[in-house]
């Protein structure tokens, strides 16, 4: 989603702008735009599409060579992703870039309209440069102009405000999207998050929902939404100031894909002790499961996906009642909950507006709070009673992989964790799941030995129109996963549906065009997910079967391909099964030459609902 960086410098600030949103390309974007202040006045520089695009247009137009700037990648919401709708936008001396969604910008631009502004841009953003510039033509002060304007504003924003004539200051403020002040030595910085900070500083002070911040080189002075001073911690951030790069590989994904076996096992390293074979959270853990009657879960996307895993594990081991709901059904579904349930919260990002809000939500309703977060300093992070990190690392490409495995990584210790502290698991099923668990990389890696011939299957399945993925029980979120990797990247239409439930509808999507990918664990479901393939290939599909089990009497049904993993114990099997389809949505892709890491459309942190 959009990205934010500002720099009040003491170099020419053009390329470090540049620099720090090349950092947040991995957020997903569309659009970008520079303004640097010179003397001469506000040089803004955008273009459409990628960013080497707008360091063209700034090489071809004579390098801007002020010192303080904004900068912003574009992930367009209203107004298409044009460069007249790319940030920053003017109105008289007011520079803006901002992330979020004005709600009430329609009301607001028609008031203006009505006292002659004239806008330049379909965007929602651009209403708030004409309202400070507004402010500003009636006398007052930048800061005053600012105070005034954002109680106005409903929805959700960061902003970064360069004011032309003033090269000495830079307002920020956030409301629902994230934005960090960075604290450097003699200049100060503004970022979406500590990513793009990383090169300039690593001193940064997150502000707190309804801030806002007035810089100078010198000075930070920071207030609330009453418009009171108030002072807000500075941390260290850990985010690294390498570019993470794809070393060998040619996409992102395909390299967080390969990082599946070390990242899982950095993850379990934190959750597990190896030596006794038993999960162990040390003294992490504020609350008791013998006190917890039910779990709520909220995420989205990928991260929900893992929520439905856990709710298996958790329900089976330690018979605790699990909701998962998508945040954003969530959020405005006014869902009773007790006195003392626990709600989980799953994000990679930590940042996602809906998952965020769902979080809110459960804290205004006394729940307890935990959030399975990869980024420990993102506001997930920061609003959980109780943080578990996933220990993935950066991930860069748009369609979540090794994210997704830590994810479940934690889950599974967790769902453990409760099993035993609730008496419902004893020691030696706790040492057999742990010990399956130890094993997750290891056959990971057995895996991606088949990767070749995933490939050559990937290539029967691109040239489909629809494709549908069946799993059942712990495996039933796994199809839907596989189905979303599918569509993400590759745009072709793909559904996964819980295999019982083929033939009370979707079996009527079956010809000889639709691929059928089954997800056939050995397990005690095994013989009836044969039996829903059987079902698929009597009516011509292509089936493409996944599966652990040696041997596969299918009654005679013709699979066209069958891609073999490794026989484990079924606990793990959702970590297995999910590496097959993801290389068979990554392999498809690549072969239909889409944009694996950037697909269009989407975005990798989703800040607004
Ligand atoms: O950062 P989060 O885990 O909260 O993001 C949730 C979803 O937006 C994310 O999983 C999305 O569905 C991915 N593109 C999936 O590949």
């Amino acid at each position: 989603m959009c990205g934010i960086i500002g720099i009040l410098g003491n170099d020419p600030v053009a390329w470090r702008l540049v620099d720090s949103l090349r950092r947040l390309e991995y957020r997903g974007y569309d659009s970008a735009g520079i303004a640097v202040s010179e003397k001469a006045g506000v040089r803004r520089i955008r273009a459409q599409g990628k960013l080497s695009g707008l360091e063209s247009e700034i090489r071809n137009n004579s390098e801007p060579k002020g010192t303080s700037g904004i900068g912003h990648t574009r992930w367009a919401t209203h107004g298409g992703p044009t460069t007249r709708n790319a940030h920053p936008h003017k109105s008289g001396r007011v520079y803006i870039v901002h992330n979020g969604i004005i709600e009430n910008f329609k009301l607001l631009k028609d008031k203006l309209t009505a006292k002659g502004a004239e806008f330049q841009t379909d965007t929602d953003s651009e209403v708030v440069a004409h309202m400070i510039d507004d402010a500003l033509s009636q006398g007052a002060s930048p800061r005053d102009a600012v105070a005034s304007v954002l109680s106005k504003l409903e929805g959700a924003f960061a902003f970064a405000i360069l004011f032309a004539g003033d090269d000495d200051l830079l307002i920020g403020a956030r409301r629902g999207s994230p934005l960090a002040i960075g604290h450097g030595e003699g200049e100060n910085y503004l970022g979406s998050d500590a990513i793009a900070l990383a090169p300039l500083t690593n001193k940064v002070t997150y502000l707190e929902d309804g801030d806002w911040v007035v810089l100078t080189r010198q000075s930070v002075e920071i207030f609330n939404e009453d418009n009171q001073p108030v002072s807000r911690d500075v941390s260290f951030t850990q985010a690294t100031t390498m570019m993470v790069d794809k070393g060998r590989h040619k996409h992102f994904m395909a390299k967080e894909i390969a990082e599946q076996p070390d990242v899982v096992g950095h993850t379990l390293a934190e959750y597990v002790d190896l030596a006794e074979m038993k999960v162990d959270f040390g003294e992490r853990m504020p609350f008791d499961f013998n006190n917890i009657n039910r779990l709520t879960i909220t995420a989205c996307g990928t991260a929900f996906y893992a929520g439905q895993v856990a709710k298996y594990w958790f329900e089976k081991y330690a018979r605790l009642p699990v909701e998962v709901d998508i945040a954003s059904e969530f959020r405005y579904r006014e869902a009773p909950l007790s006195d003392g349930g626990l709600a989980l919260v799953i994000s990679q990002s930590g940042e996602t507006a809906d998952t965020l809000a769902a979080l809110r939500y459960c804290k205004q309703h006394g729940q307890h709070l935990a959030a399975v977060v990869n980024v420990p300093e993102s506001t997930i992070s920061r609003e959980s009673d109780l943080v578990l990190r996933t220990y993935a690392g950066p991930e860069i490409g748009v369609a979540s992989t090794k994210a997704f495995t830590c994810q479940l990584t934690v889950l599974a210790c967790l769902a453990i964790h409760a099993a035993r502290q609730r008496g419902t698991m004893d020691e030696a099923t706790e040492r057999r799941l742990v010990g399956a668990l130890s094993e997750v990389p290891r056959h990971m890696n057995t895996i991606f030995d088949g990767e070749s011939h995933i490939d050559q299957v990937a290539r029967q399945v691109a040239g489909a129109r629809d494709v549908m993925y069946l799993g059942r029980g712990v495996n039933f979120p796994i199809a839907m996963e596989g189905a979303l990797k599918l569509k993400e990247i590759s745009y072709i239409h793909a559904e996964g549906y819980a295999a019982g439930e083929l033939k009370h509808g979707p079996i009527a999507l079956i010809d000889e065009e639709v691929p059928v990918v089954v997800i056939a664990p050995k397990d005690e479901l095994f013989d009836k997910t044969v039996s829903n393939m059987e079902e698929v290939a009597a009516r011509g599909a292509k089936v493409v079967l996944i599966t652990d089990a040696k041997d596969v009497h299918s009654g005679g049904a013709s699979v066209l391909e069958t891609i073999n993993i490794p026989a484990a114990d079924s606990f793990i099997s959702p970590f297995l099964f999910c590496v097959p389809v993801q290389l068979l949505a990554y392999h498809a892709a690549v072969f239909m030459g889409t944009d694996v890491d950037q697909p269009r459309n989407l975005a990798k942190s989703v800040t607004v609902e």
